[in-house]
C-alpha cells in the first residue's frame, strides 16, 4: 500500500509545476490568482512582482527585461512554465532567448517569439498582415521620412478627425487623434522627426473609424485558439469618458453588444484569418493575443493588436474563467490546446480602479492603504503597491483593481464599488459611472 501511496504522490508531485509570471501590475496579480487556483501549480513566482503577488508566492527582485537573472531564477527555482504580461520583453525577444537557450529547452514559455511580437510592436506590419488576410481594418497608409509628400496628400484626401499612430511601442502614447488638417500635417513632420523617439520613424495615418470599442482575447498555440471572456475597458480618467487617457480605469465583462452574432464575426473575419495568417507565415504563436476592436453599423474592424492580456481588462476576464488555467496556459506552449476545453462563468465581472490623486499627470507615492481587510465580495488586485513592514503603501498611479462578480452588472458593479469606499488613502480617486453606457 505504501508503494502504491508513493507511486500516486510521486505522480501528483510530477505533474504539479512551479510557474513564474513576468511582470508587476494588475494584470500580472490576476494572473497569478487564476493561477493560485489550479490543481496543477506548484510553487508560484513573480518577476518582480508587487505587495499583491507577495500574497499568492514568492516575488523576486528581477526585472522584466533582465533575461540572463530571469534564466537563473527559473533554474534555481526549478520554474516549467513561464508567463510573460507585459509587451516589453516580448518585443525584447524574451520568446527567442528561451526557445534558443539549451538549459531552458525544457520550460514552456507563454508569450510570442519577436517575430509574432510584431503584430504589437509594429503598427505598420500589423496593418499590413491585415491587408494581407483580408482583415477589416481602418484604411492607412505608412509614412516615413521619404513619403511625407505622400502622407500629406493622403491626410488631404480623408476627413476629420486624423488618425496618427507611432509604429512601435510608445507606452499607449502613440497614437494621436486631430480634428484640424494644419494640426495633423504639423504633427505629422513631429512625429517623424522623433517625438516618439525611434518608435516615430514611421507612422500610420489612419481612416478615423466610430464606433463603440470592445477588447476581445485569444489564448492560442498558434494553430488552435479558445476565446477568452470580452470586455470593455475604460480608458479616460473623467467621467463621461472625458479628460486625458490612462492605463486603465475600469473593466466589465461581459460587453452587450458583443452579442454571439457579434462575436460569430469576430472569429469568422478576424481570429480565424490572424491565426491562420501567421501560421501561414511561419510565425509560430504560443500566447494571447488581444484583439482591440471597434464596432461600425454591427461589423467588428480591428483598431490594433496586442501579443499580451490586457490591463485592466484581466482583472475582470480572470473571475469569468472557470476552467483550469494551467492547463490553458501548457496547451498554448504544448501545442495541445486542440484538447482542452474553456469554461466560461456567464456572470458580469466588473473591475473598478483605485488611482492616485492628480493621475494621469504627476501624483505622489508613499500613501498608506487602509481598509484592505474589510473589503467583502471583491478580490483586490494589486497594480502599484509597495509593502513596508505590515502596511501597505501606494506606489503608482493606478493602485489598486477591485474586481467583483455579480449576476449582472449592477450587481457586480454595486460589489466593486462598495470596497471602493471601505478602501482608503489620501487622494483616493475612481471613476463612478462604469457600466452606465453598457
Ligand atoms: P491604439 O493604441 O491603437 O489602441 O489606439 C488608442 C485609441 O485610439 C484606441 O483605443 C481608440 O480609442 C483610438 N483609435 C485608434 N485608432 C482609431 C481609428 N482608426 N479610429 C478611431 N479611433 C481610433
Ligand atoms: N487596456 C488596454 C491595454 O492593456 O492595452
Amino acid at each position: 500500500l505504501a508503494k502504491a501511496c508513493n507511486s500516486i504522490l510521486n505522480h501528483i508531485i510530477r505533474t504539479k509545476m512551479n510557474i513564474l509570471v513576468i511582470g508587476s501590475g494588475g494584470r500580472e496579480h490576476a494572473l497569478g490568482w487564476k493561477i493560485k487556483q489550479s490543481k496543477k501549480t506548484g510553487k508560484l513566482f513573480f518577476a518582480p512582482g508587487n505587495a499583491g503577488t507577495e500574497e499568492l508566492g514568492v516575488n523576486l527582485s528581477v526585472g522584466v527585461s533582465d533575461f540572463e537573472n530571469i534564466k537563473k531564477a527559473v533554474l534555481e527555482n526549478k520554474v516549467e512554465l513561464v508567463l510573460v504580461g507585459p509587451e516589453i520583453p516580448l518585443a525584447e525577444g524574451i520568446g527567442d532567448f528561451f526557445a534558443e537557450d539549451s538549459e531552458l529547452q525544457h520550460v514552456k514559455m507563454v508569450g510570442p517569439k519577436k517575430d509574432g511580437a510584431l503584430l504589437e510592436g509594429s503598427k505598420d506590419f500589423a496593418k499590413d498582415f491585415m491587408l494581407r488576410y483580408n482583415i477589416p481594418t481602418a484604411k492607412h497608409l505608412t509614412v516615413n521620412k521619404n513619403n511625407i509628400g505622400e502622407g500629406i496628400e493622403f491626410l488631404k484626401s480623408m476627413k476629420s478627425p486624423y488618425v496618427l499612430k507611432a509604429d512601435g511601442l510608445a507606452a499607449g502614447k502613440g497614437v494621436l487623434i486631430l480634428d484640424l488638417l494644419e494640426e495633423a500635417e504639423s504633427m505629422l513632420k513631429e512625429m517623424l522627426e522623433g517625438k516618439f523617439g525611434e518608435a516615430s520613424s514611421k507612422v500610420v495615418i489612419e481612416e478615423f473609424l466610430s464606433g463603440v470599442e470592445v477588447s476581445v482575447f485569444v489564448i492560442t498555440d498558434g494553430k488552435d485558439y479558445k476565446v477568452l471572456p470580452e470586455a470593455k475597458d475604460y480608458k479616460r480618467i473623467g467621467e463621461g469618458d472625458t479628460g486625458l487617457n490612462t492605463g486603465g480605469m475600469g473593466a466589465i465583462s461581459p460587453v452587450p453588444f458583443a452579442d454571439n452574432e457579434f462575436m460569430q464575426k469576430v472569429e469568422k473575419r478576424i481570429i480565424e484569418p490572424t491565426v491562420n495568417g501567421l501560421q501561414l507565415e511561419k510565425i509560430d504563436y504560443r500566447g494571447f493575443i488581444f484583439f482591440g476592436l471597434i464596432e461600425v453599423d454591427g461589423d467588428p474592424f480591428v483598431i490594433e493588436y496586442n501579443v499580451r492580456m490586457g490591463d485592466p481588462e484581466t482583472e475582470a476576464v480572470m473571475l469569468r474563467v472557470k476552467s483550469d488555467f494551467v492547463e490553458l496556459l501548457e496547451g498554448a506552449a504544448d501545442g495541445t490546446l486542440g484538447e482542452k476545453e474553456i469554461e466560461i462563468d456567464e456572470q458580469v465581472a466588473a473591475t473598478v480602479m483605485l488611482v492616485s490623486g492628480g493621475y494621469p499627470g504627476s501624483y505622489e507615492k508613499g500613501k498608506e492603504i487602509s481598509g484592505l481587510e474589510l473589503v467583502a465580495n471583491s478580490i483586490v488586485f494589486h497594480a502599484g503597491t509597495k509593502p513596508e513592514g505590515d502596511k501597505v503603501l501606494t506606489n503608482g498611479g493606478r493602485v489598486l483593481a477591485v474586481s467583483s462578480m455579480g449576476s449582472n452588472r449592477i450587481e457586480a458593479l454595486e460589489n466593486s464599488y462598495r470596497n471602493a469606499k471601505v478602501i482608503q488613502f489620501d487622494k483616493k480617486y475612481y471613476r463612478k459611472d462604469l457600466g452606465f453606457d453598457l
